[in-house]
């Protein structure tokens, strides 16, 4: 049974927008990290080329789809998986609150997570009726058995960057007792400060990719957020699992969409036009709230500037929108946010220079 959900916190940030928008220059919103600039056009064709598609697609996707992210993987992250082991999904945030569930974890089970992390890893264990874990300390857990432990590194929220030898160290808890790592690995790409690194990078994994599964997605590297596009690949056994039960409940990708996220994996130079852009955005936001008095943690990757100017996140919330600047509670994401605000890069270098001369 699905144990009780928790409440959708962006209800409670809804007076702040009101006040936001109520600025006279109009609101500038950072606090959901949805993509706004354009789907490439090479994206686009793609779609439009395979949108005559009367028939069912396969659950497990085309064989184009599968290598292009198998070289994807291999092109920029040094990683090998054989295509017939990666797995389209509909967006990661699907794969991420379904897998406890595709995996049969069960009711009494802890799936253990990060004590600061996306909501949705709650979510997926509450889904399949076993109780959330969020710790950043392993060994707390003591010779309990974990059927699943996620990691997220950059992470949504804090843009935290996880070495080689921090993941090792889970990897190696993880395999001494059996449970499954699921990286969430969604701003690979946006290393600014440092270089992100896969679960299965062979200097990660001892080049084994048992236990391990890799999640991807397709929304801010290329923004698609709304194709819905991603994939998870890893231990061959576990995707033959996760494909079996997928194929039974219909989770699968729509053709076209197919072709789109395929396009989108075969083409770096619209990734990498988005990476700078992205940079820039970060470069004036960072030090306008530095000079502002805010201080910013972590923050070495991904779409977010973990910031905090010593108070609660909900007066730090309202003294923003005050400006006119819509920014995410820490306390969305863990206890442990309570001080701080998450501050997105994802809107328009208009926006992005109208937060700074608000902040000045
Ligand atoms: C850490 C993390 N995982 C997964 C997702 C889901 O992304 P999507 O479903 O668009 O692939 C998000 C979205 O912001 C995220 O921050």
């Amino acid at each position: 049974m699905v144990s009780a959900l928790p409440d959708f916190p962006w209800d409670r940030l809804v007076p702040y927008k009101d006040l936001a928008q109520a600025h006279p220059d109009g609101i500038v919103d950072l606090s959901v990290g949805t993509p706004v600039d354009p789907v490439p056009a090479v994206v686009r064709k793609a779609l439009a080329d395979a949108s005559d598609s009367p028939g069912y697609p396969t659950t497990h996707g085309t064989e184009r789809l599968r290598r292009a992210a198998a070289e994807w993987l291999r092109r920029r992250h040094e990683v090998e998986v054989d295509p017939v082991d990666v797995l389209p999904t509909i967006g990661s945030k699907e794969l991420v609150a379904w897998l406890p569930t595709l995996l049969g974890v069960r009711p009494g089970d802890h799936v253990v997570f990060p004590e600061l992390a996306y909501p949705t890893y709650d979510v997926g264990a509450r889904l399949a009726g076993a109780s959330p874990y969020p710790t950043d300390g392993l060994v707390s857990l003591g010779p309990e058995r974990v059927p699943l432990v996620w990691v997220n590194s950059p992470s949504n929220p804090t843009g935290r960057v996880l070495g080689v030898g921090h993941l090792r160290k889970v990897v190696d808890w993880a395999r001494e007792r059996g449970a499954v790592v699921a990286s969430d690995e969604c701003y690979i790409g946006l290393g600014f400060e440092e270089h992100p690194v896969s679960v299965l990078h062979p200097e990660v994994c001892g080049g084994s990719h048992e236990g391990l599964l890799a999640v991807h997605s397709l929304s801010k590297r290329s923004n698609l957020a709304g194709y819905r596009a991603g994939f998870v690949t890893g231990d061959p056994a576990l995707i033959r699992r996760l494909l079996e039960v997928r194929k039974h409940a219909g989770m699968m990708v729509p053709a076209p969409i197919q072709a789109a996220t395929a396009a989108a994996l075969d083409d770096d130079e619209h990734a990498d036009r988005q990476y700078e852009l992205y940079a820039r955005r970060r470069a004036a936001l960072r030090p306008a709230l530095e000079a502002a008095g805010w201080t910013i943690e972590h923050s070495a990757a991904g779409l977010y500037l973990w910031a905090s100017n010593g108070t609660g996140c909900w007066d730090q919330v309202r003294r923003l929108a005050e400006l006119g600047i819509l920014a995410a509670p820490g306390d969305f994401y863990g206890e442990a946010g309570k001080n701080h605000v998450r501050i997105g890069v994802t809107a328009t270098d208009e926006r992005i220079d109208a937060a700074i001369r608000r902040l000045q």
